[in-house]
């Protein structure tokens, strides 16, 4: 399973890849909106952190302005790829960008069927949002289950389920289990990921038994 970063927070991207378990990083409007920094040079920072695919997200609604943002982002680094939302003019964008060999990240898709769109337009990756589904009191988890299966259904499409909008570590969990290909994680599910209060304990406990044990000299 692969592991992105959901952040345009260069801090926490830098002491996520120092860990070795990153392979890329997803960014969104919101997310850029709330470093507070420039669009342009804050993905190129990013890009520089990460050897693996950057998401870059298109704002414009219709298909020629994607396209004319897409081929922008794509001169800003060679790990930067282009995120679509899941709509007309997005998957007409994705077609497009995916027949030239530029990554496509289709978002904000919320149905399976959706996901068989994103995956005909030759989508690298569907992120599903299965925080913002729990929001509203659907089962997020099984939109994942959902998809998997049906990708599993027709092996010759090639898009990678993108779990997206993962609110805690047992979303990652569950994913995992489905089999999802990646999942991309907030700065805090990662440090979640990596708690367990018996290996706390644990440590405590090998240090107290440690300060037992004679010092040779
Ligand atoms: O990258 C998009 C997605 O992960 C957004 O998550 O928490 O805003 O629903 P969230």
């Amino acid at each position: 399973m692969k592991f992105f970063i959901d952040t345009a927070d260069v801090d926490e991207i830098a002491e996520a890849a120092a860990l070795g378990i990153l392979d890329g990083v997803t960014t969104n409007p919101s997310l850029i909106a709330k470093t507070g920094r420039k669009h342009k040079e804050t993905i190129i920072e990013i890009c520089g952190l990460v050897d693996g695919p950057v998401s870059v997200e298109v704002t414009a609604e219709d298909t020629d302005g994607m396209l004319a943002q897409a081929e922008e982002f794509v001169t800003w680094a060679d790990n930067a790829i282009i995120k679509v939302p899941l709509t007309q003019a997005g998957l007409k964008a994705c077609k497009k960008l995916s027949s030239q060999g530029v990554g496509v990240n289709v978002t904000l898709c919320f149905s399976a069927n959706q996901a068989l769109l994103a995956a005909k337009a030759g989508a690298t990756y569907i992120s599903p949002f299965v925080g913002r589904l729990d929001d509203i009191g659907a089962e997020g988890m099984q939109l994942i289950e959902d998809i998997v299966q049906v990708y599993a259904n027709y092996p010759a499409l090639s898009t990678e389920v993108l779990v997206a909008s993962v609110r805690h570590a047992n979303h990652v969990h569950q994913a995992a289990l489905i089999g999802a290909h990646v999942a991309t994680l907030p700065f805090k599910v990662i440090n979640q990921m990596f708690k367990h209060p018996l290996t706390d304990v644990g440590i405590e406990k090998f240090n107290a038994d440690w300060a037992k044990v004679p010092k040779d000299a």
